[in-house]
């Protein structure tokens, strides 16, 4: 079951430079800075009542998130939908046919577990399911 937007992720060429407009300026509590080694990614959120903003910056030149900024510039990256249970969600996606960039979940950031929905799926946005840990 889908439960909600978890977040929007914006990428970003300098997380630290990017993140002074939205803490500084729209005065929005900056929850966490991590490197996200799958993702060969520097994160950091902002939250936004239940939600949250996600500034993405590539942590390796070449990595997927580096030829996207290369291509498209910075903006909108991808939209995160929380999930209660992301491997029965996996498996109802491809068995209703579509397109996932993962079969199963991997490790996402504060040890959440994720996985995203190709972009050939979902009309040219990049969706990304994340279950958190049940601790949370
Ligand atoms: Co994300």
């Amino acid at each position: 079951m889908i439960k909600k937007v978890n977040h929007i992720a914006i990428a970003v060429k300098d997380l630290d430079q990017a993140a002074t407009f939205y803490q500084d300026t729209l005065g929005l509590p900056l929850s966490g800075i991590e490197v996200v080694a799958e993702q060969k990614a520097k994160v950091g959120f902002f939250r936004i009542g239940e939600s949250s903003i996600e500034l993405v910056q590539p942590a390796e030149p070449g990595s997927p998130l580096d030829k996207f900024l290369q291509t498209r510039g910075p903006g909108i990256h991808h939209i995160c939908l929380e999930v209660d249970d992301i491997e029965a969600e996996i498996k109802s996606l491809v068995d209703k046919g579509v397109a996932m960039i993962d079969q199963k979940s991997r490790w996402g950031a504060h040890h959440s577990k994720v996985a995203f929905i190709h972009p050939k799926s979902s009309n040219g946005i990049l969706i990304e399911l994340v279950e958190l840990p049940k601790d949370h």
